[in-house]
């Protein structure tokens, strides 16, 4: 992994502001001097200084003058506010280039622009590029989905900046933003339709009687055995599952109820509405 020499900052110290946090440091992309947090939650700030080192602060403003990157790990309710102090403050001002990257679910770049650029020049607007990013949940256990979309401002050099600073948290994938309504129903919320899947095949084996605990080792198992296989064959899900799915046995017995009550349909549904939500909450 490159190493960055550049001061970065976390406006909000949460789960994963920690998760970036330790990623960083973990793989030697920041030494933890380069590294700075801002939180209103004095504990959350104690907890991350003692755990990593590095510097905290409550006061959003001053890690966002003095930082190059600016990584915003809010809740999506807290962005404008916070966004707002950081733009009306006297002080606020871009001498030299700087990173903003929001990971607030939901909020489009355009929002964040009318904020940040609000009472900026046209060669301080220049400087300040916008990334919006959606991760999801397994970024917490450094095996996350992002998907990215930057603003016109963001050039060859800072994309590729910011790709390694995500890659420390898994993958990230480059879309249009219009298409970050589909990544948020599909990578963003999928580890719950995975999760789901999970509870009712543990719920299937306690019910054919299995003990509890077993039936979640075997399940877990499961999913981790297939995922593997998943990731390390050429061949689609598809062909993976009509393999194991031999005429008149088992697996047949089980795709016959699961095609009856149209589950592959209904999945296929379910991505769809949490599509449009998203496309209602970021309006
Ligand atoms: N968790 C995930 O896996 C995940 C996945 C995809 C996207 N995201 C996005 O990531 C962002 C952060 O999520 P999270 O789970 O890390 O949230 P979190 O654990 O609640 O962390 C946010 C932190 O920001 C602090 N905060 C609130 N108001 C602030 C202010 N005015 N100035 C500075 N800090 C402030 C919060 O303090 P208090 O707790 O005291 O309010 C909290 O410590 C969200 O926008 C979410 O949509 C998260």
């Amino acid at each position: 992994m490159s190493k960055i020499n550049k001061k970065i900052a976390f406006i909000g110290a949460g789960n994963m502001g920690e998760a970036f946090v330790g990623a960083l440091i973990q793989t030697g992309i920041f030494s933890p001097s380069m590294i700075y947090a801002s939180d209103i939650s004095e504990k959350r700030l104690d907890i991350l200084n003692k755990t990593y080192g590095i510097s905290v602060m409550q006061n959003n403003f001053k890690v966002f003058s003095e930082c190059e990157i600016i990584v915003i790990a809010v809740k999506p309710q807290h962005i404008y506010q916070i966004l707002s102090q950081i733009s009306e403050h006297e002080g606020y001002r871009i001498p030299n280039r700087k990173i903003v990257i929001s990971i607030a679910a939901g909020i489009p770049l355009r929002k964040i622009e009318a904020l940040l650029y609000n009472s900026l020049d046209n060669d301080s607007i220049e400087k300040l590029p916008i990334i919006r990013v959606m991760p999801n949940t397994p970024a917490l256990v450094l095996a996350g989905m992002s998907g990215m979309s930057a603003n016109k401002y963001t050039k060859a050099e800072d994309l590729n900046t910011i790709k390694i600073i995500l890659e420390a948290i898994g993958k990230v994938i480059e879309f249009q933003e219009e298409d970050l309504d589909a990544v948020t129903a599909l990578s963003g919320s999928g580890p719950a339709y995975v999760f789901y899947i999970a509870e009712a095949m543990i719920e299937g084996g306690i019910k054919v009687g299995l003990k509890p605990d077993k039936a979640a080792m075997l399940t877990v198992a499961t999913i981790q055995g297939a995922l593997k296989l998943m990731e390390e064959s050429n061949e689609s899900p598809e062909i993976l599952r009509r393999k194991v799915t031999s005429p008149g046995g088992t697996t047949e017995a089980a795709f016959k109820v699961l095609e009856k009550n149209r589950v592959k349909q209904n999945v296929i549904e379910a991505i769809k509405a949490a599509t449009i939500r998203s496309k209602e909450l970021s309006r």
